[in-house]
C-alpha cells in the first residue's frame, strides 16, 4: 500500500486510541471521538475546497499547500497540469509555425469548410485567386472565384487532374488549382502560379515549328531535285551539275542549322563558366578579317581592322570565334557592294570591346529588342535568301552572357549599324 495512505490511517488510529484514552479519563468517549473525527473531517474538507477552488480558477495562483496524503495529491495534480499546459504550449507554437509557414508559401493556400465557405487563406491567395483573408472569411469560395470551370471542378469532387485557370486579378498570370478534402469534408485549395511553366512550354512550341518551318524549305527543294532527277532517261552533264549545285546548296543550309542548333544548345547547357584561357583576340579578328574577305567576294567591301594585341580576353576562344564571326557575318551580307566594315578591338573603360560597324542597311530601333530572339529577322525573306536561319544573334548573347559582357546596338536605317560587345575588367588581361 502507498506509504502516504498508512500515514493517514496511523492519523485516524491515533485518534481512535487517543479518543479511548481521554475518553476513559473523562467519562465521554464519544463525545471526545467525534470531536477527534470532526476535526480530521473538517480538515479533510478544507483541503477538498482549496482543491476545488484552484481548478476552478488555476489562473489564481499556485496550487494549495498542504501535508501528507493531500499535499502529494496536490503535487500529482500539479505535475499533470504542468504537463498538460506544456503540451498545449508546444502545440499552439507549432500550430502558430505551420500557419506562419502556410502563409509564407509561394502557392495560394485556402482552407473550406463543409459548406464550401473559407475558413482561412494565405498571403499568397490574394495575389492568385484574389481572395483576401480575413477579410473574405466565412464567404463561399464559388461566389469570389468565378472563373470558368472552377464550379463544376469544384463539386464534381474527383481531384485527380489539377484544373489550369487564368487568375481573375491579372490575366496574365496562369494558375493550375489543386483540391485536396480532408478532416470531415472539408477541403484544402491549392493553387501555384504556373505562368512561366506555360510560357516556357509555349517556347518549345514555338520552337519546335520554327525548326521544322525552316528545315521544311531546304527538304521539299531537295526531295523535288531528287524526284525530277529520278523521272529523267536522260540529261545532260550541265543540267546535271547545275542541279546537283543547287542541291549542295540546300543541304549546307541545313547543315548550318543544325550546327546553329547545337551550337545554341551547347551554350545553354554548358556550365556557366567558361574554360578562362587568355584568349587572344588580335590573332582571331585577324583570321576572320580574311574569311569576311573572301564571303564579301566580288562585293569589294572595304574591311578595316585595328586592334590593341597586348590585349588579351579571358575566356572561351571557340565561343567567341563564334560570337565575333557572326556579327562581322552580319555585317558584310547586310551591307551593300562596295560598303564599308570596321573591326575594333580596344580598351573601354575599366574592360575592353570588340565592335563591328557597318555603312550598310541598318535595322529600325523596333527590331532591337527582338534581335537576340531565336529565328527572329527583320527581313525574312531577304534574311533567308542570303542563307540566314536568324539563330547567329541568339548564339552571340548567349556567348557574351557567358563572358559576363553586354551587347550594345546602334542602327540608323539606311545609314549602318553598329554591334559592341563589351566586356568587364575581370574578363581582360594585359600582356
Ligand atoms: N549588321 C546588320 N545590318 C543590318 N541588319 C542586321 C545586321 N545584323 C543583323 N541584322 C538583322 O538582324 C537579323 C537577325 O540576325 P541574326 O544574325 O540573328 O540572323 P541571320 O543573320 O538572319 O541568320 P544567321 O546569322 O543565323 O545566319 C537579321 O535577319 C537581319 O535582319
Ligand atoms: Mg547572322
Amino acid at each position: 500500500m502507498h506509504p502516504g495512505l498508512w500515514r493517514e490511517i496511523w492519523i485516524l488510529i491515533g485518534i481512535a486510541v487517543l479518543s479511548l484514552f481521554f475518553g476513559a479519563l473523562t467519562d465521554h468517549p464519544f463525545l471526545i471521538a467525534a470531536c477527534g473525527f470532526g476535526f480530521y473531517i473538517a480538515w479533510t474538507l478544507r483541503h477538498l475546497r482549496n482543491l476545488h477552488r484552484w481548478l476552478l480558477d488555476r489562473r489564481a495562483g499556485d496550487i494549495p499547500e498542504a501535508g501528507g496524503l493531500w499535499g502529494e495529491v496536490f503535487d500529482e495534480i500539479y505535475k499533470l497540469v504542468k504537463q498538460a499546459s506544456r503540451r498545449q504550449d508546444q502545440l499552439s507554437g507549432m500550430l502558430a509555425r505551420f500557419q506562419k509557414a502556410a502563409s509564407a508559401m509561394p502557392d495560394a493556400v485556402v482552407v473550406l469548410s463543409q459548406a464550401g465557405d473559407i475558413e482561412w487563406a494565405n498571403r499568397s491567395a490574394a495575389g492568385l485567386i484574389g481572395i483576401r483573408y480575413p477579410h473574405d472569411a466565412g464567404v463561399r469560395l464559388l461566389n469570389l472565384l468565378r472563373v470558368p470551370g472552377f464550379a463544376q471542378y469544384l463539386e464534381r469532387g474527383e481531384y485527380v487532374e489539377p484544373l489550369e485557370i487564368t487568375s481573375p486579378d491579372n490575366r496574365e498570370i496562369h494558375v493550375s488549382i489543386q483540391i485536396t478534402p480532408f478532416g470531415s469534408s472539408q477541403k484544402l485549395v491549392i493553387g501555384r502560379d504556373v505562368t512561366r511553366l506555360m510560357r516556357l512550354e509555349q517556347m518549345r512550341r514555338h520552337f519546335v515549328a520554327n525548326v521544322s518551318h525552316e528545315l521544311r524549305t531546304p527538304l521539299t527543294v531537295l526531295g523535288g531535285y531528287v524526284e525530277t532527277l529520278r523521272q529523267m532517261d536522260q540529261i545532260k552533264m550541265e543540267d546535271l551539275k547545275k542541279h546537283l549545285s543547287t542541291m549542295h546548296e540546300q543541304s549546307l543550309r541545313m547543315q548550318r542549322l543544325v550546327d546553329d542548333l547545337l551550337m545554341l544548345s551547347k551554350l545553354e547547357t554548358a556550365s556557366p563558366r567558361t574554360h578562362d584561357e587568355p584568349v587572344d583576340v588580335s590573332a582571331l579578328l585577324t583570321s576572320l578579317k580574311e574569311q569576311a574577305m573572301l564571303l564579301s567576294g566580288e562585293n569589294h567591301h572595304d574591311i578595316t581592322l585595328e586592334t590593341d594585341p597586348s590585349l588579351k580576353l579571358l575566356g572561351s576562344r571557340e565561343e567567341l570565334h563564334s560570337a565575333f564571326s557572326n556579327l562581322i557575318n552580319n555585317a558584310v551580307r547586310y551591307t551593300p557592294a562596295g560598303g564599308t566594315i570596321r573591326l575594333t578591338w580596344r580598351a573601354a573603360g575599366d574592360g575592353a570591346e570588340f565592335a563591328v560597324t557597318d555603312t550598310g542597311e541598318g535595322i529600325a530601333p523596333e527590331h532591337f529588342p527582338h534581335l537576340t530572339e531565336r529565328f527572329y529577322r527583320v527581313d525574312t525573306a531577304r534574311s533567308r535568301a542570303s542563307g540566314g536561319t536568324g539563330l547567329g544573334l541568339s548564339i552571340v548573347k548567349h556567348v557574351l552572357l557567358r563572358h559576363d559582357a553586354r551587347l550594345e546596338i546602334e542602327s540608323d536605317v539606311g545609314q549602318g549599324s553598329a554591334f559592341h560587345c563589351v566586356f568587364p575588367e575581370q574578363r581582360v588581361a594585359r600582356a
